[in-house]
């Protein structure tokens, strides 16, 4: 006889409310463990692992089918669309004939059409173009600038597991700024930061690990923190970790709710400015996903919770810019080292 079906237990939002939370200013400082030295050979050995070259160029759901997209990574001018099957397809970003703007160009059944002068470019190479080796992993889009980069790796793709697993809530948010690809990882390898300088995002962090206190082959900094939602609102959540890989910076939670999720953090090195300052465009993207009931409970209360998460993630961005650019600034002038 096949047992009775167990009727599924209510589910149970993973949201606190936490009561008498400590003011800023009598919160513990950082500053003692959130040791430069430690900052910067984080960052040392995260610059030293391979990237494959390969860059992030943009969201996945930024460039819909007949659109065209143009990015410039360092100095190379990149064009990407999707071609008539979906397949995403990138090259240079002038038109091989007299040079065209090719971001300008319309896409017509998944090919790219030269607007000066109807040079149609399907993907393959054609009159000189050559196509760039791309992919779209589902959220981010990836092109590999063998000329651009330093690693001798090729084929190794920088993301972390946790694609593909489930039915994960994607999401990724791009920002930009005067600051260095380098700085942009130092802010994100700094954990030490966030309760001081993201009151609005987070509240009781705790940074449990450092790369200090692991063996060599562990590079993760260990974090407990809770999120804030509103007011008093708030999701624990203990025990992600941080760690830096090839050029992505990536959170992993690995415990409580939201388990197996992973937030990574791109940093692509754009045209510097009309100044010469560097800008870096920074691409978050939260793969979330999780067998927990809690979590199910809180993807469905998602759409409720999103427009705050959205406007605090907003002004979080524009706060961690700001530390990177600080940062590139003093080091540019020698002020600080670093
Ligand atoms: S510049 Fe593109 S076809 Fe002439
Ligand atoms: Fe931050």
């Amino acid at each position: 006889m096949r047992p009775a079906a167990r009727r599924p237990r209510s589910g149970r939002l993973p949201l606190r409310v936490r009561r008498a939370p400590v003011p800023w200013e009598r919160q513990a400082p950082t500053w003692r463990d959130a040791k430069p030295w430690l900052i910067t050979e984080a960052l040392k050995r995260a610059r030293s692992r391979p990237s494959g070259n390969w860059y992030v160029i943009g969201a996945s759901r930024a460039l819909p089918p007949g659109k065209a997209l143009g990015v410039t990574v360092g100095s190379t001018e990149v064009v990407a669309w999707r071609d008539g099957a979906g397949k995403l397809r990138t090259g240079p970003g002038a038109c091989p004939h007299l040079g065209a703007p090719l971001r300008d160009s319309p896409v017509r059944c998944g090919t790219l059409v030269c607007h000066w002068h109807g040079l149609a470019l399907d993907g393959r190479p054609f009159a000189g173009w050559e196509p760039y080796p791309a992919f779209d992993d589902g959220v981010l889009l990836w092109v590999r600038l063998d000329a651009m980069g330093a690693s001798p790796l090729r084929n190794v793709r920088t993301y972390p597991a946790g694609r593909g697993r489930g039915t994960p809530w994607r999401r990724s948010t791009p920002a930009w700024g005067a600051a260095s690809r380098k700085t942009s990882w130092a802010n994100r390898l700094d954990p030490w930061h966030g309760a001081w300088f993201h009151p609005y995002s987070f509240v009781d962090l705790t940074v449990t690990g450092t790369p200090a206190d692991s063996p060599a082959d562990d590079d993760g900094f260990t974090v407990d923190v809770s999120f804030k939602v509103a007011g008093g609102l708030v999701v624990p959540r203990p025990g992600p970790v941080h760690g830096a890989r090839g050029g992505t910076v990536v959170m992993h939670i690995v415990e409580g709710e939201g388990a197996g999720s992973v937030v990574e953090t791109h940093a692509t090195p754009l045209a510097p400015d009309e100044r010469g300052k560097p800008r870096t465009a920074v691409t978050e993207a939260l793969v979330a996903a999780s067998d927990r009931r809690g979590f199910a409970v809180a993807r469905a209360a998602a759409p409720l919770l999103r427009p705050l998460m959205r406007a605090s993630a907003g002004r979080l961005w524009r706060d961690d810019l700001a530390y990177a650019e600080r940062r590139w600034e003093l080091r540019d002038s020698g002020t600080f080292p670093g």
